[in-house]
């Protein structure tokens, strides 16, 4: 185990394995996690672990890499498959708490909400004023999906509830019951209000939203991102709200995490968070106990349900 998990996942492991636990919210460089891994049948990482070829080469017995995520982009999975390791995710428990904290980053990036507590803690609330911190609707507007899979479909479902219009774009098909269109990328962009991104991490995806792409989007809409940093290109977004156009940004995820472009830690239009999306407490520990049984499935001769390269 690379670093600190929710006890409960340490407790599955531990009648099954003699387990290496890296007890620490900081991780290991590449060479401690190469000397750590040399006996090992199975690694429990996190999204901030790079598993590179090289990590794999140390351990030679090496059956599983248990990503404690849905994602999986820092596991080199073709070098997995080359070496016969499996390599399993966490989808399908973070789904829904990934969708409320989308929304939360919507509605407080459209009214405002974190200018507003702001502006009450530093004692700049002198009265009620017309137009005081006023943002944009939500409800009754055009919200694109780009990447309408489970995170993205539960995105949609809550926006029922704000009578929006929803456009989507990407690979999975649409379920009968969703009422929403499918539309091009440039479609999307360009007759959304709000865009939130659902899409992972690949080489496809990499900069999916540059510079072309923002210029598309409307001068007042917002751009939401729960889904991987580098999807977006950090600088062009930030030139793009420096111009006006998108108007605003909510933003959970970074290219180079923990570091956020100075340009949007400075711009008011811009709602950030330190990649929390998944993050209730519940979810978070489902999150490290199914981590913890796929590497039991895998070490008693069972096959895990969620192998990303099966
Ligand atoms: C994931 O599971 O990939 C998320 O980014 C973690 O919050």
């Amino acid at each position: 185990m690379t670093r600190y998990v929710y006890p409960e996942a340490l407790a599955i492991l531990e009648p099954h394995a003699d387990v290496d636990y890296h007890d620490s919210r900081d991780g290991l460089d590449s060479a401690a996690l190469r000397a750590r891994v040399t006996g090992v049948d199975a690694i429990v990482s996190q999204l901030t672990d790079p598993i590179t070829p090289e990590i794999m080469d140390a351990a030679p017995r090496l059956k599983v890499i248990a990503n404690v995520a849905v994602g999986f982009d820092n596991v080199d999975v073709g070098a997995a498959m080359e070496r016969g390791v499996l390599v399993t995710n966490t989808p399908g428990i973070l789904t829904e708490a990934t969708a409320d904290f989308t929304w939360a980053l919507m509605l407080a990036a459209a009214r405002r909400v974190p200018e507003a507590d702001r502006f009450v803690r530093d004692g700049r609330w002198r009265q009620w004023e017309i137009d005081l911190l006023c943002g944009q609707d939500v409800h009754g507007k055009t919200l694109g999906i780009v990447g309408p899979g489970r995170i993205g479909r539960a995105v949609a479902r809550r926006a029922a509830g704000f009578d929006m219009r929803i456009l989507c774009h990407g690979r999975s098909s649409l379920p009968d019951d969703m009422d929403a269109e499918a539309v091009s990328l440039d479609a999307l962009l360009a007759s959304s209000d709000i865009v939130s991104l659902h899409v992972p991490l690949t080489p496809q995806t990499h900069h999916l939203i540059g510079a072309r792409e923002l210029a598309l989007m409307k001068p007042d809409a917002l751009l939401v991102n729960t889904a991987r940093g580098p999807v977006v290109d950090e600088g062009a977004l930030a030139e793009a709200l420096a111009s006006g156009r998108p108007g605003a940004a909510a933003l959970d995820v970074f290219e180079d995490e923990p570091r956020v472009d100075a340009r949007l830690l400075e711009c008011p239009d811009v709602v950030l968070a330190p990649h929390l999306a998944s993050a209730s407490g519940a979810t978070r520990m489902r999150m490290c106990t199914m981590a913890s049984e796929s590497v039991v499935d895998v070490l008693n001769g069972r096959q895990p349900p969620h192998i990303v390269n099966g």
